[in-house]
């Protein structure tokens, strides 16, 4: 056996879903999960630690590597990896096993002051969803104070923007192709209708508006 050496934490690791593979089931099936998660989502946290290894990227948090490989606008080839693994863990989170329904609170309020209604909103979030040509992502985000829909291409993600993300779907194929073929209209809508996390959208809200209090008070 190899000499012991001094146990370092791994910065880089699969976290899984906050759910168990077959809990969205039957919106999102458990296969999905098991590929989504277990191949692709694995997948990018593999190559991201080969990219990076012996690199100056090594050792730093996941959000600082893609800031730095993002190298403002020309992405190092990190990039890709890095930011595919944040918009996972983003993705999961963004939904939860009873999802849909209403969001309720301050989130709600911000809603119906920029967009007149949820369904407004979400009619707009799923044109965004549908629009963003190829593989993406499309974001409801926080950003000066009001709500806003955003889409980005790719790996691309809300870490080099300037607004806060609350909630992502993910519109590459991989996300829906087993349990919708290439329906990606009917994959946005039971995202909205039966997936998504309105509790993670409020939490990502206050602390995004909390956030902001403590900068201006500076
Ligand atoms: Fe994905």
């Amino acid at each position: 056996m190899a000499s012991s050496t001094p146990a370092v934490a791994a910065p880089l690791v699969l976290n899984p879903p906050p759910y168990s593979l077959d809990a969205l089931e039957p919106y999102m099936s458990k296969t999905t999960l098991e590929f989504h998660w277990g191949k692709h989502h694995r997948a990018y946290v593999d190559n991201l630690k080969k990219q990076i290894a012996g690199t100056e990227l090594n050792g730093l948090g996941l959000e600082e590597i893609i800031v730095k490989s993002y190298n403002g606008g020309s992405p190092l080839p990190s990039f890709n990896n890095a930011a595919q693994v944040w918009n996972h863990d983003f993705f999961w989170s963004s939904m939860k096993p009873g999802g849909g329904g209403q969001p309720v609170g301050a989130l709600l309020e911000l809603i119906e002051r920029d967009f007149d209604s949820v369904d407004a909103l979400m009619d707009e979030f799923k044109q965004a969803a549908l629009t963003q040509f190829g593989s993406g992502w499309a974001w409801l985000g926080y950003k000066n104070g009001k709500i806003v829909v955003e889409k980005t291409p790719n790996a691309v993600n809300p870490l080099v923007f300037d607004y806060d993300p609350l909630v992502v779907v993910d519109v590459w194929e991989h996300a829906y192709y087993l349990d919708y073929q290439n329906r990606r209209p009917d994959f946005v809508s039971t995202f909205i209708d039966k997936l998504i996390s309105w509790d993670a959208a409020s939490e990502r809200l206050d602390k995004a508006i909390s956030a902001a209090a403590s900068k201006s008070a500076l």
